[in-house]
């Protein structure tokens, strides 16, 4: 029996196995690239070392590919052929990823809670269990899971940064900006390369509408960014947004050609269907393309990844994604497919996802659809009831913002003052300041007074 870095046993007798899998942990609450091959390096040193095989497999089922899960699966399996018994924590592991295989994320997350609270200085079980509730809008259980550990956590505990900017986000998505800011600024002091960190004040920062001090933050830190993983096209991503709701839409655009959607980069090549960067590159372009940006044909190639994803139902953000930029690319017939599929996999789903397609991703996608074809009621009928549900679909309140602009789109294409003054008033309550300031609502504004 070993001990790992913050001196939690381990099962196994190997140092360089526990080194290596200390390495990954490292590397997954870093934002790097090199988790995946420390995990391998772990099961080298010992294949009867069940924890760096289950690790391996959650990493895998976290690309939210269902055509992934056999391997995901086959690790599990090998890591219960294990000879050697494994702890509590690490069954709770392994409990884990028996649920994430079924889609069940919020089965998944109460033994990364579990963990968290008997080990608060495990920042594996902290960020995952972090990343699986975002994904499902579970964005107060988020905080409270990452503020229970603070109490253990200090400057002289190895990670100390990771932590802060994991605390920093959870707060953030809550509305405590003041102490979000504050710790997510510690970590990147601490770490300049803390990619997390850098992100948690940039959402303070869109949510403030403090836009020049936004792209001021991200583009004095990018510098740092080398080594991350594809969490650095959604730094760009955020540095794109301060641009655009600044009003300077080519900064924008050159961002989404040379860093969002850079074909020739070795993250692009390594993953090129990546969930999140999906996410991105629809939003991108669509909050462009509302503001009357001429974004050419930029559309298709994210059609044709948004074309893969028809039967996935394990991102409920990212379908809702995908719906948009089927429409967006003139693929109607696929997105109309989409929505039927994920009409049959709420019927059928009996996991946790399956109740967040029907309240808030159905709505999202069909009346982005809708305002595709310039069916401009149609989106305000379906987006009026649903938009207060929409949170289910997981996502940044920043992110699912777009969705939000396709509502109050419709309500200025239709000159609706009504609607648009009762949503302008709901945007201070989401946790938007000066919205006025915003590009993205400037004509909502202005149709109101
Ligand atoms: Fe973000």
């Amino acid at each position: 029996m070993q001990q790992d870095q913050r001196g939690y046993p381990v099962t196994t007798d190997d140092s360089t196995a526990v080194e290596e899998l200390d390495r990954a942990f490292n590397a997954y609450v870093g934002f790097r690239t090199d988790a995946m091959a420390h995990l391998d390096a772990a099961i080298a040193a010992d294949p009867g070392f069940a924890l760096p095989r289950i690790i391996k497999g959650t990493l895998i089922a976290g690309l939210k590919k269902p055509e992934l899960y056999p391997l995901a699966s086959g690790e599990l399996e090998a890591a219960k052929n294990c000879a050697a018994p494994v702890s509590q924590r690490e069954s709770h592991y392994m409990a884990a990823l028996e649920a994430a295989l079924v889609d069940n994320v919020t089965a998944a997350v109460t033994h990364y809670e579990q963990i968290a609270n008997d080990h608060p200085l495990d920042l594996f079980a902290l960020r995952i269990a972090q990343s699986e509730l975002f994904w499902i809008g579970e964005v107060a259980w988020m905080r409270d899971i990452s503020e229970r550990a603070a109490p253990r956590w200090n400057p002289d505990v190895s990670g100390y940064s990771s932590y802060l900017s994991i605390r920093a986000f959870g707060l953030e998505e809550n509305g405590d900006y003041a102490l979000a800011e504050k710790c997510g600024r510690e970590a990147v002091d601490r770490n300049p390369a803390d990619c997390w960190g850098a992100h948690a004040v940039a959402h303070v920062l869109i949510m403030q509408g403090r836009l020049l001090d936004g792209v001021g933050w991200l583009s004095e830190l990018s510098t740092n960014w080398s080594a991350a993983n594809h969490i650095v096209h959604h730094l760009w991503w955020h540095l794109a947004l301060f641009h655009t709701e600044h009003g300077d839409y080519d900064s924008a655009l050159e961002l989404y050609d040379h860093r969002l959607r850079d074909l020739d980069s070795p993250l692009m090549q390594a993953i090129p269907d990546y969930y999140v960067d999906i996410q991105n590159d629809t939003a991108l372009l669509q909050r462009l393309e509302l503001r009357g940006v001429d974004i050419a044909d930029r559309w298709q190639p994210i059609g044709d990844l948004a074309q893969t994803r028809v039967g996935n139902h394990a991102s409920p953000f990212t379908s809702a994604h995908s719906a948009l930029a089927l429409a967006a690319a003139g693929r109607y017939q696929e997105a109309d497919e989409m929505v039927k599929m994920m009409k049959a996999f709420v019927a059928d789903d009996t996991g946790s996802l399956g109740p967040r397609y029907a309240i808030a991703v159905l709505p999202a996608s069909e009346a982005a659809i809708a305002h595709r074809k310039q069916n401009y009621q149609q989106v305000i009928d379906i987006m009026m009831p649903a938009r207060r549900n929409l949170w289910q679909m997981g996502g940044s309140h920043a992110q699912r913002d777009l969705f939000f602009q396709l509502l109050v789109d419709a309500a200025v294409k239709l000159k609706r003052g009504e609607i648009l003054a009762l949503l302008l008033d709901e945007l201070g309550a989401i946790g938007f300041d000066h919205v006025a300031e915003r590009s993205s609502y400037a004509d909502a504004v202005a149709m109101t007074h």
